[in-house]
């Protein structure tokens, strides 16, 4: 297969390095607006430089993969879908709700096969407790408690064009909910607070908060994001139901400490970024999108509407938190 490739920033030279090892890829052709690092990771991954996006998807490879900031994503996902092209696209897929509703319309209409970035839905632990809920191992589900912690706020001029904590954040919780717990929010309440850099409170932005998702089952979710845990990157999902208790993220490398004596837990390193938390996540989200672009038909394991979804939550839990009430999503556009 030929694959195609725009961005290779942070995420995009993984997603190369990937591409370049797997074996049904033939050819990785590769754009970014900064030419000299799309040459340089060419150059040492073995891959086909390509000047520009446009040049890219009229070379008509088998597949896209997405990595460019933000608002470059709606216009590159109708791209790939107007050639014909299966695609992937990192999230989020539009910067407005309003353009993910436009796409997840093009998805409909069309058929295409599109794959979202939540990579969370390929994290062997978020898997094994989504079985778990969906054999019964735990019984009826009463409560679920999340939480994203990054060890330090990313910068000021990424946190201007964020659209917030909600949006940016803690949507790959929103997702990664609906995934595991195969239930929908029917409400939710927010809040957050505002401190350390002042770019926060100046774009209207918060640098912890905490959503309380009302899910369709009777579930109560908590769902908490903060931009400063020097602890490390904290991702875990806990989830107690009537029969058991199963917590995803809890292992040596948890960003956690005890306060019991002698409590020798964890043992290793924590982990320090999304990088190396969701290493296997990142691997087989791409290995099971070059395995799904070459299949006919095949149904996309997080589709646009997926994404517009999380995006609604999202979107609820923003105006939960600045209007400090109640938001139900059927407020939220949705088609
Ligand atoms: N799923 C995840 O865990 C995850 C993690 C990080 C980032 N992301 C998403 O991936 C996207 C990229 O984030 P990043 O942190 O890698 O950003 P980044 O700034 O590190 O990299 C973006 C790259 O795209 C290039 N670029 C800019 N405009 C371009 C254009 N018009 N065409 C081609 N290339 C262009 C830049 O030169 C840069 O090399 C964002 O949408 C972000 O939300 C997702």
């Amino acid at each position: 297969m030929r694959v195609g490739l725009v961005g290779v920033g942070r995420i995009g030279a993984r997603h190369a390095a990937i591409l370049a090892a797997h074996p049904e890829v033939s050819e990785v052709l590769v754009t970014d607006t900064a030419p000299e690092a799309a040459h340089a990771l060419a150059d040492s991954l073995g891959l086909t430089f390509v000047a520009s996006s446009q040049v890219l998807v009229a070379e008509r490879p088998d597949a896209l993969v997405i990595a460019s900031p933000t608002p470059t994503h709606a216009a590159l996902v109708r791209a790939a879908i107007t050639a014909g092209i299966p695609v992937f696209c990192e999230k989020p897929v539009a910067a407005t709700l309003e353009g993910t509703i436009d796409l997840a319309r093009l998805e409909r209409e069309t058929g295409a096969f599109v794959q979202v970035g939540f990579q969370r839905r390929f994290d062997p632990g978020y898997r094994r407790a989504r079985e778990l809920v969906r054999s019964g191992g735990l019984g009826r589900l009463h409560t679920i408690r999340g939480n994203t912690f990054d060890p330090e706020p990313p910068p000021a001029a990424y946190l201007r064009g964020s659209g917030g904590i909600f949006r940016d954040c803690s949507v790959h919780d929103f997702d990664i909910l609906r995934f595991v717990t195969g239930s929908e929010a029917e409400w939710v309440l927010a809040a957050g607070s505002a401190h350390g850099d002042p770019v926060f409170a100046e774009v209207g932005d918060v640098s912890s908060a905490t959503t309380l998702v009302a899910l369709d089952v009777g579930a109560v979710a908590t769902l908490s994001a903060a931009r400063h845990n020097a602890a490390g990157y904290d991702v875990r999902m806990e989830l107690a139901g009537e029969s058991g208790t199963v917590c995803v993220g809890l292992d040596d490398a948890t960003p956690l400490a005890s306060a019991e004596e002698g409590v020798p837990w964890p043992a290793e390193a924590p982990h320090h970024l999304f990088l190396d938390r969701f290493a296997t996540a990142y691997a087989a989200e791409i290995a099971g999108f070059i395995d799904l672009a070459s299949q006919p038909g095949a149904s996309s394991p997080c589709s646009l509407a997926d994404a517009l979804a999380a995006t609604r939550l999202a979107e609820a839990a923003t105006r939960s938190c600045q209007e400090e009430r109640v938001v139900r999503l059927e407020e939220v556009p949705g088609a």
